[in-house]
């Protein structure tokens, strides 16, 4: 089947390369020129495990290629389009859908009408309608919604949990069925408000247990309990399950805390205003503030004092700093006078563009520690996991360790003589 996808991000370049490699002919389009210009020579402006590879094989192949120019999405004559272009957060907290509606007058000007478009950005439910409307009568208009996760995005596309199709059409369900015939799992089929909705319901209730593990971290802390304890108790019961169950420094990345506004405010533009929403937010900004106290604690006085920071990315397996609360924590660290060297395995390209010269970028994790009094941890990397504690003992000129994320070895390193601070752990 011939494809466009507008947009060559994080869903847009997976959604593109893993459709070639079912098969497909696949047009990726992107207004960025130079990002145009770098995957053309198969190079992935960001990092995304696995993806460089397949993107390559498949340009290679003939099944893959990349234009800036929408106009040339006519002449493959595509039956789908996919939009994956982004929906950030706008200031009254809606998602803000400039960059769908230009590319909805894009597609207009572009291709005939007899190709089907889908939604792949996550959107507000009713935004289809409004994609038909400003596309015109012609064109038929799907949601299906993306739930990738980044770091496994590749293999979360080959092996998705489900797919979610929204449209009330016949011609649209069996198009999106012949798109994904090569992959096995359940799809449900629904309208496109129905599937709308479901994208934001999941991203807030995924943040929704984040939200209540950091508060019940939160209890923890104060009544003298190991959050690491309850987490593995709670999630033996099998109505609560394990995963997204571990408390931190607060959740970031480019979806959940956009999501879970836009879905408050979406909510509130039909007349209904949701009672437990906007706290997950609150509880996940408070998180931060929390495991700054226990810097400011211990250090009662921050200014000239020297930090490494391990990890800027949001989560481990990415390059991506949006919203990264490892971001939140270092910007506050300097506003008080901090000197900080940071270090990320994958994420110093894009931690150095919104971070330029305030703090120092340190070549290898062990050198972020050089002259440094205490070592924060920040992103969930494997590497720092198995690092060489006795040697960093003698390298940090106070024997401290804040772990915002609460996945180091805690009592391996109280063995070697650090000091270790978590959230709701003792
Ligand atoms: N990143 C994720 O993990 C993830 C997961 C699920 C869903 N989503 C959703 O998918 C959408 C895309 O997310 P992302 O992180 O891939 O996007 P992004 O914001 O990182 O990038 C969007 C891309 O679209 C391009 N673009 C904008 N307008 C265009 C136009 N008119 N024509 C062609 N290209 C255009 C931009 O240049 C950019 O490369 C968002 O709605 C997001 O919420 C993201």
């Amino acid at each position: 089947m011939n494809i466009v996808v507008i947009g060559t991000s994080y869903v847009g370049l997976v959604q593109g390369a893993c459709l070639a490699r079912l098969g497909h002919s696949v047009l990726c389009v992107d207004i960025d020129e130079s990002k145009v210009a770098r995957l053309r020579e198969g190079v992935v402006p960001f990092f995304e495990p696995d993806l460089e590879e397949i993107v390559r094989s498949e340009m290679q192949a003939g099944r893959l290629s990349f234009t800036s120019k929408i106009t040339e999405a006519v002449m493959i004559q595509p039956a789908v389009i996919f939009l994956a272009v982004g929906t950030p957060q706008s200031e009254n907290g809606a998602a803000d859908l400039q960059y769908l509606k230009a590319a909805a007058r894009d597609i207009v000007a572009a291709v005939q009408s007899t190709a089907l478009v889908v939604i792949k950005s996550t959107v507000p439910p009713g935004t289809s309608k409004k994609v038909k409307e400003w596309l015109g009568s012609d064109f038929e208009v799907a949601s299906n919604p993306e739930f990738l996760r980044e770091g496994k995005a590749v293999s979360d596309f080959f092996n998705p949990d489900r797919i979610v199709i929204g449209t009330t059409s016949d011609r649209a369900e069996q198009l999106l069925r012949d798109v994904y015939s090569g992959i096995f799992t359940q799809v449900f089929v629904m309208s496109p408000e129905s599937a709308e909705l479901t994208k934001y319901a999941a991203n807030t209730f995924l943040a929704s247990r984040l939200s209540l593990i950091n508060e019940v971290a939160n209890i923890a802390d104060h009544v003298g309990a190991n959050i690491k304890d309850v987490e593995a108790a709670l999630g033996a019961d099998p109505r609560i399950g394990n995963q997204f169950l571990r408390a931190g420094a607060g959740f970031g990345g480019s979806c959940f805390p956009k999501d879970v506004l836009a879905l408050d405010h979406a909510a509130r533009e039909h007349g209904y205003a949701p009672k437990l929403i906007a706290p997950i937010m609150e509880v996940n900004l408070g998180q931060t503030e929390r495991f700054l106290q226990k810097i400011y604690n211990r250090f009662d006085n921050i200014e000239g004092r020297k930090f490494s920071v391990w990890g800027l990315a949001f989560n481990a397996g990415t390059d991506d700093v949006r919203e990264s609360p490892a971001l939140r924590i270092i910007e506050k660290l300097l506003e008080r006078g901090a000197e900080l060297c940071v270090f990320d395995p994958y994420a110093m390209a894009s931690g150095r563009l919104v971070l330029g010269d305030k703090v120092t970028f340190a070549p290898s994790m062990m050198d972020a520690l050089i002259g440094t009094d205490a070592l924060l941890v920040l992103t969930e990397w494997e590497e720092f996991l198995y690092a060489p504690w006795n040697t960093i003992a003698e390298l940090l000129s106070e024997r401290v360790i804040f772990d915002g994320k609460n996945f180091l070895p805690h009592k391996d390193l109280r063995d070697v003589g650090f000091e270790v601070f978590g959230i709701g752990l003792n």
